[in-house]
């Protein structure tokens, strides 16, 4: 179990570069299974996510290389196996392995984790996609097998944009003959990363990015290549954390429209921020104001940025609100923001924050990735020491997360 030791009150100033998105780089990878011979992903980043997939792709007898953040893929003798438990329970997404290996094989039988901290997360609008398109499914308390005589292009329409189903079902009808629809697609921009990588390699997909998909089965795909997005995430944490103790604090890399709802919220709250290039300079806003914030699919403010966003909340001068819409329980890290002095009150899903409030060093624990990220945070800007435990989950969504803080004047360090 990995610790966080944190010394809060620094000023954090300098540049912090963004690495490539995981929510891109872990559908990515198994999406590189449809290519026939080779596959090449630029800025892959280095977070334990990705062993895992690596692991699970070795398996299907395919060689992965990696040289700096550039992973090659050779699937020029891959080969079927079904996918074990302690492997891809490891991480959710290994279920886009279902689709990838419906469109190469016809086939697949892999096993998942149930819910999480953040909610039941079920998978049942990937299942049902998949069923639409032909394949038999056998659920075995937590083992799936999946298999279809063929796969026929259909129109498939998702009651809910979600995310993980928008890519599984595209990675699984560019396997199938003729035309699929899906309607109702989710628009995140990993959604695009991954169609211009399945275009690449040959496949014919057109409005990725929008609610409707349209995907014309191929069988020869091949040399697919890509480049990582830059993490949206990763970047609105770093500007939030920029907000609150920055001193001319850059972060390097990100793309703009991905992150406008966020920098939207952070003017409102009252910060100001200049972009030369793909460069956000940020600085510590002097009298941060309350803001009410509701979580929606892309292009709404992300679920994954309301927890970091808590405890910037925290040191509002006014009582702030965020009615989170995405998950059912995404609140339970500010048990431990409250534990080191913020005042939050989850109501269903609503949480409110009183601010401001004076945040002291206290022995927490990350109860989820970006719960963990909101920790951090707050450490940072708490008097005296905090230890955050249970940190693996921050460690796999963040690439070199100590490296880059302690770059820019943060005193954290891994024990
Ligand atoms: C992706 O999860 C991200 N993970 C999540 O980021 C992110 O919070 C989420 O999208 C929403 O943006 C990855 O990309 C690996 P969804 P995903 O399917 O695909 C319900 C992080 O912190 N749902 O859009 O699982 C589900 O329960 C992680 O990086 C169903 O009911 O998200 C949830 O309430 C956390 N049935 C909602 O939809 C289904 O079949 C959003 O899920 C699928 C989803």
């Amino acid at each position: 179990m990995s610790k966080l030791k944190i010394e809060g009150g620094n000023e954090l100033t300098g540049s912090i570069k963004i690495s490539g998105a995981k929510n891109s780089a872990v559908a990515l990878i198994p999406a590189a299974i449809l290519s026939k011979t080779r596959s090449t992903i630029f800025n892959v980043p280095k977070i334990s996510d990705i062993e895992y997939l690596i692991k699970i792709t070795e398996l299907l007898n395919c060689q992965v290389s990696i040289k700096e953040d550039i992973m090659s893929i050779d699937t020029t003798n891959i080969r079927y196996n079904a996918i074990p438990e302690e492997l891809s329970e490891m991480m959710r997404a290994s279920y886009y392995y279902m689709g990838a290996m419906l469109a190469r094989f016809k086939k697949a039988e892999i096993s998942f984790p149930g819910g999480c901290k953040i909610g039941n997360r079920p998978i049942d609008l990937h299942l049902k996609g998949f069923e639409k398109l032909g394949a038999k499914i056998t659920q075995i308390k937590n083992k799936y097998i999946l298999e279809a005589k063929e796969l026929i292009g259909t129109k498939i329409y998702l009651d809910f944009a979600s995310v993980g189903a928008t890519i599984n079902l595209m990675l699984a009808a560019v396997g199938a003959k003729g035309k699929t629809i899906i309607e109702n697609a989710a628009k995140e921009p990993e959604i695009v990363n991954i169609a211009s990588f399945l275009i690449n390699m040959g496949a014919q997909i057109k409005g990725a990015g929008t609610s409707t998909i349209i995907i014309e089965g191929t069988n020869d795909l091949d040399n697919g290549i890509v480049e990582v997005f830059p993490d949206r995430i990763e970047a609105s944490t770093y500007l939030i954390l920029g907000a609150l103790i920055g001193k001319d604090l850059t972060i390097e890399g990100a793309i703009k429209e991905h992150i406008n709802p966020v920098l939207d919220k952070l003017v409102e709250a009252g910060a100001n921020y200049n972009i030369t290039n793909n460069r956000i300079t940020i600085s510590k806003i002097n009298k941060i104001k309350p803001v009410s914030i509701k979580t929606q699919v892309y292009p709404g403010f992300p679920t994954d940025v309301q927890q970091p966003f808590t405890t910037l909340l925290t040191q509002a001068e006014g009582n702030s609100k965020i009615i989170e819409t995405i998950y059912e329980s995404r609140f339970k890290h500010t048990e431990y923001l409250n534990l080191m002095g913020a005042d939050t009150t989850a109501e269903g899903n609503v949480l409110y924050i009183k601010g401001p409030t004076k945040l002291k060093g206290e022995n927490v624990y990350a109860t989820d990735l970006r719960g963990g990220a909101s920790l951090v945070i707050a450490a940072l800007i708490a008097e005296g020491t905090t230890t955050i435990d249970n940190t693996e989950h921050i460690l796999r969504g963040y690439e070199d997360i100590v490296i880059k803080l302690q770059k820019v004047g943060a005193k954290i360090e891994e024990i």
